[in-house]
């Protein structure tokens, strides 16, 4: 029987981690997020509010809990606002990990912190497990800042889950995601500014929740990269949810991202080799394509 801790169940990958192992009569499931639960089915788990920042809390909620295993993937996830809120980047997404790797270490438990393929400088991808992180940003170099206490500890049961571009449809979401904001724009017919000079592997967030649920069940330990199957620029990304739904791209213009003048840093060029998890976890994620199908399932885009 699996005890499993969730932190940020009220995000989009703390959603399908929810919808995935409340399900699983193995599992014993506390899903955690800072405020109210914002997942509309609450059977078969628990819920209480945690804010991970709150070192003593962690302390508590895991010795009352006793996880066998913690799944954290609460963060600041605006890159942009890292670079002027870095206070809060600092606390939330690497020091806070440092309590949760505490709390693991108190209760054995199986650490798998969330990370990101911005640790990587985007000069050379896709990229493999072993390949040495340059991060680019104050959010990029918060992310791998936290791996570090991972990879730096004596504690050994954790996992590193590296992830990019993540998409699907959750409840009540504090942030959108591209190929939602996509697929609505294309459909009304607003003008988009596109960069077509970075690189990246989208994700169904059903897909990396399947595969944080493989790194437990199997007791995987080290990094893994766990991104969709394909790599292709932004631009692409949009010309292929256009081509699904026959929506036009009439309005759709190629810029680059030096025009966007964004405060963070973007690594153009990176994907993930996935070798690693195919073999250890036989992870399968699903082309772009293929998610696209769950989401026409789950939410026909007339109604989104
Ligand atoms: N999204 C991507 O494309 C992407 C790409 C690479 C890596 N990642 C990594 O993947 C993980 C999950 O991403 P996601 O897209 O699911 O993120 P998300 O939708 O932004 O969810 C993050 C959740 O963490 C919560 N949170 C923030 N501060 C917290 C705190 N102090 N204590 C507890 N919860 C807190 C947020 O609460 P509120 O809802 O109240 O804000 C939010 O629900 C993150 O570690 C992220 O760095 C994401």
């Amino acid at each position: 029987m699996h005890r499993i801790l969730i932190t940020g169940s009220n995000g989009l990958l703390g959603q399908k981690l929810v919808e995935l192992l409340q399900v699983n009569s193995s599992v014993e499931l506390l899903a955690t997020s800072t405020g109210d639960n914002r997942i509309s089915q609450k059977e078969g788990y628990s819920y209480q509010s945690l804010d991970i920042t709150d070192r003593e809390a962690v302390l508590a909620m895991c010795k009352a809990f006793r996880p066998t295993a913690i799944i954290n993937t609460a963060a600041i996830t605006l890159v942009d606002l890292c670079e002027t809120e870095q206070e809060l980047c600092q606390r939330v997404n690497v020091t806070a990990v440092g309590y949760l790797l505490e709390a693991a270490i108190a209760e054995q438990a199986h650490l798998i912190q969330v990370s990101t393929d911005f640790v990587f400088n985007g000069q050379e991808g896709p990229y493999r497990e072993t390949d040495t992180p340059d991060p680019l940003s104050i959010y990029s170099t918060s992310k791998y800042d936290a791996e570090c206490l991972l990879t730096n500890s004596e504690y050994a049961n954790w996992s590193i889950a590296r992830t990019m571009i993540i998409y699907g449809i959750g409840e009540n979401m504090s942030r959108s995601n591209i190929v939602l904001w996509a697929r609505n724009a294309l459909r009304d017919m607003q003008d988009m500014n596109v960069v077509g000079d970075q690189f990246r592997s989208p994700t169904l967030a059903e897909d990396l929740a399947d595969g944080c649920w493989r790194l437990v069940d199997r007791n995987a330990r080290g990094i893994y990269h766990l991104s969709g199957p394909e790599t292709m620029s932004i631009l692409d990304m949009v010309f292929k949810i256009a081509a699904h739904y026959g929506f036009s791209t009439e309005k759709v213009k190629e810029i680059d991202t030096a025009s966007l003048g964004q405060p963070a840093a973007r690594p153009p060029r990176t994907g993930f080799i996935l070798d690693k998890a195919r073999k250890d976890l036989d992870y399968s994620p699903r082309t772009l394509e293929q998610g696209l199908e769950l989401l026409e399932k789950q939410s026909p885009i007339g109604t989104a």
